[in-house]
This record gives C-alpha cells, sequence and structure tokens, in this order.
C-alpha cells in the first residue's frame, strides 16, 4: 500500500486514477481547489491551489507518490509549466516519485522521428500554447532535473479526454516516447489509462522515462 497524492484528482484523468489507486487499496488523496459532487468512498479530499507552494509542499511531504492530473489550459494556462518546475523540485526533496499525466503531442511517430509536436499545423491554434507546454516539460525540464528524481511523464493515445471517454476494456498497450498507435493516434479510456499508470506505480520499474497508454 503506498500513499499516492492525485493532484487534480477530481479532473477527467485525475477521477480515474483515484478510483483505480483506492480500489486497489491504495491511500488515496485528491487535491483540487474545489470538492467533488460524487465523492468516492475512503478517498481524503483535499481543496488547495497547486500555485500555493507551502501547501503543495505539505501534501507532498506527506506522500510517497504523487500523480499530477493538472491541465495545462483553464485556471493553469500560462503557470502549469512553472507549476511542474515547482512540483518536480519539492518531490525531489521530499523523495517522493513523481507520475505526470501528459498530452499526446510530445510522442514520437517512429523511434529517431520529430515528436508531433514539431508540426501542430493539423491542430487548432488556441490549444497550440498548452500543448507546447507539456512538451517543453518533458523534453527540457524533466531531463534537466536532479538524478535523485524519480519521475515518469505518461502520456496518453491521442484520443482521450472528457471529449471522448471511451469505455473500460480492462487492458492496455505500453509504449515508450513512439506513440503506440502511431498511425492514427489511438485512443484510451480514463479507467484503462488509470490501470495502466496505477500498474507503473506498483511495479516500479520505469524511472526518468517518457512512456504512453493506448488500447
Ligand atoms: N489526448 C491528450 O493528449 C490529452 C487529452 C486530455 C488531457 N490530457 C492531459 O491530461 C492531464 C489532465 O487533464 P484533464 O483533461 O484530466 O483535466 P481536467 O479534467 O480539466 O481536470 C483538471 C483537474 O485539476 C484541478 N485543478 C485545476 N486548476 C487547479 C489548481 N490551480 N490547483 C489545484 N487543482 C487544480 C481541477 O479541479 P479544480 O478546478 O476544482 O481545481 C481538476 O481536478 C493534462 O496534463 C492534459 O494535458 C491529454
Amino acid at each position: 500500500m503506498s500513499r499516492i497524492l492525485v493532484l487534480g484528482g477530481t479532473g477527467y484523468a485525475g477521477s480515474a486514477i483515484v478510483a483505480e489507486a483506492t480500489a486497489r487499496g491504495h491511500q488515496v488523496t485528491a487535491l483540487s481547489r474545489s470538492l467533488p459532487d460524487a465523492p468516492i468512498p475512503n478517498v481524503t479530499y483535499v481543496q488547495g491551489d497547486a500555485t500555493d507552494e507551502a501547501m503543495l509542499s505539505s501534501a507532498i511531504e506527506g506522500s510517497d507518490v504523487v500523480v499530477a492530473a493538472l491541465a495545462p489550459r483553464g485556471p493553469l494556462a500560462g503557470t502549469w509549466r512553472d507549476v511542474h518546475r515547482t512540483i518536480t523540485r519539492l518531490a525531489d526533496a521530499a523523495g517522493v516519485r513523481l507520475y505526470i499525466v501528459g498530452g499526446h503531442s510530445s510522442l514520437r511517430p517512429a523511434p529517431g522521428a520529430e515528436r508531433f509536436v514539431a508540426d501542430l499545423s493539423n491542430v487548432p491554434a488556441e490549444i497550440h500554447d498548452e500543448i507546447r507546454a507539456g512538451a517543453a516539460f518533458v523534453i527540457e525540464d524533466l531531463p534537466a532535473t536532479p538524478a535523485t528524481l524519480d519521475w515518469v511523464f505518461v502520456s496518453p493515445a491521442l484520443r482521450f479526454g472528457a471529449h471522448v471517454p471511451g469505455e473500460r476494456l480492462g487492458r492496455y498497450r505500453l509504449g515508450d516516447d513512439v506513440a503506440v498507435a502511431p498511425e492514427d493516434g489511438g485512443a484510451i479510456s480514463a479507467p484503462d489509462y488509470a490501470l495502466g499508470l496505477i500498474d507503473l506505480i506498483e511495479k516500479g520499474d520505469h524511472h526518468r522515462v517518457h512512456v504512453n497508454l493506448a488500447h
């Protein structure tokens, strides 16, 4: 059993991760600015703003594992990358393992090929900034963290998110930084993404790497 803190634990990805971790007997704390309408039994819900470093620090210090499931849009548009740099610093200082829910565009279509983020011409301009923030975090910031920080950046397939919820199939495929389904981007539902993420946490066999999950 691990003490798992899920930042953004009431969101689309975060709530599925909280549900999966709790069902598997972990002690789960979900942090967000507001409380959920339908809380999951046995989960500790904490209200706080991830831009508040003192609050973040005390939440992280009481954990074994932190999962960051904060979206780089809405309230964190423009600050997501800075907030995550702070999270890496606090997790490293506390000796806590860090798993980040990432985006699909930071993946590559083939080994050694440029990442999808290099060409966003088919992506609506209004989401370019959030895509670039998430990609820069895994391309530039995470590799530059001290070697003592144990991180895993977990990208989903292209079709992932509240607009394409999908169903629980009870399976997933795990890849490295090359997309598991490069031909059309693939899909993954939140429950199956959570299954893969909690498997990664429980196995603890990936360190300082970028991986991806797809059906
Ligand atoms: N296909 C893709 O590549 C794809 C698609 C979707 C998502 N994603 C990735 O998945 C991750 C999570 O996205 P999501 O769609 O699950 O997000 P979401 O549903 O919008 O959830 C965001 C969560 O963060 C919380 N939050 C927002 N601002 C906060 C703050 N300042 N302090 C504390 N909590 C805050 C929200 O609760 P409150 O508002 O109550 O604070 C909520 O719990 C992101 O990294 C995103 O890039 C990738």
